[in-house]
């Protein structure tokens, strides 16, 4: 890629998604501190709906951050077996509290309940992580207020990497509403030439071999092998998988992929920090949204 990276986040090849992510909650707890002397105190609410564990790790985590930037948070653990109507109940009541300003859903729920019917309830104006399809209308109409946290928290990290897209193959692996097909619509606006392979894909490996920059959302540990990557490519792996082991894994053979890559996110390390990241940024937009204010210059790749 005729574009040079050059940027503190990558070392020797290694994208450092936690101190793009520092720096990032530096700029946040700044904006928290201001709305605070507004009279304005951003508070989230995550909704937990029975115990998978990896959920009970990732919730843990961004009530962690919450506090890193004066962000108040708030747990909501229902348990296995909640019906539609209780998760419905819980929902409405957020929304509708006045001291409540983001509501995210943590998934995946268990069966019990629709995904597509509890997340299409929350108020868009508090849809912190972006999946009401008002808003994921409004990222393919142009720039929504409230973008996916993941997709956007890797177009962050090419931003701060100073990668130039315009006319680079961006290829996604994976077609998930909460990452491939959001981060599909964020590169072609970024003007690159976008590739979405999913499951169905024939000679994935071909695709892989044109990305100039490549994303990998699947799920499936190990999938992209190193040869398959363009020498000089960056890529972004999402997935993160606990392994028999004990290791937490992604779906790119880092090792492998490191010899060829300009700059690839190791896992954990690499785009988990950033997702939350923009969690909180999307926060302390609907604590704005929701009363109406003017939004501030949005960091927007
Ligand atoms: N589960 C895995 N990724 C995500 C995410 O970005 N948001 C929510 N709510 N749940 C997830």
């Amino acid at each position: 890629m005729d574009t040079i990276a050059s940027s503190a986040i990558l070392n020797d090849g290694i994208i450092d998604g936690r101190l793009a992510a520092r720096m990032v909650r530096k700029d946040v707890k700044q904006d928290v501190l201001s709305l605070r002397a507004e009279g304005i105190h951003p508070r989230v609410a995550f909704i937990r709906v029975g115990d998978d564990p990896a959920s009970e790790v990732y919730v843990g985590a961004k009530v962690k951050a919450c506090g890193w930037v004066g962000i108040r948070s708030e747990h909501v653990h229902l348990p296995d077996g909640t019906t539609q109507e209780e998760l419905a109940g819980v929902i409405n009541e957020l929304n509708d509290d006045k001291e409540t300003d983001a509501v995210l859903i943590q998934l995946p729920l268990p069966d019990s309940v629709g995904t597509k019917a509890a997340l299409n309830l929350i108020n868009p104006l508090k849809d912190v992580d972006g999946f009401h399809p008002t808003n994921l209308g409004g990222l393919l109409a142009g720039h929504g207020p409230l973008e996916p946290c993941t997709p956007s928290g890797v177009m962050r990290l090419i931003e701060m990497m100073g990668l130039n897209l315009v006319g680079k193959h961006a290829v996604v692996v994976g077609r998930s509403v909460i990452v491939g097909r959001p981060l599909a619509a964020m590169l072609a606006r970024a003007h690159a030439t976008v590739t979405l392979c999913h499951r169905h894909t024939a000679n994935l490996k071909d695709h892989v071999r044109q990305a100039d920059v490549l994303v990998v959302a699947t799920g499936v540990t190990g999938l992209i092998r190193g040869d398959w990557i363009k020498p000089g490519a960056y890529v972004f792996d999402v997935g993160i998988t606990r392994c028999e082991d004990g290791k937490l894994r992604g779906d790119v053979r880092f090792d492998e992929a490191l010899e060829r890559a300009a700059g690839i996110t190791p896992v954990p390390g690499g785009v988990g920090p950033m997702t939350i990241a923009r969690l909180l940024e999307n926060t302390v937009r609907c604590a704005r949204l929701v009363r109406g204010l003017q939004e501030p210059s949005i960091h927007r790749a």
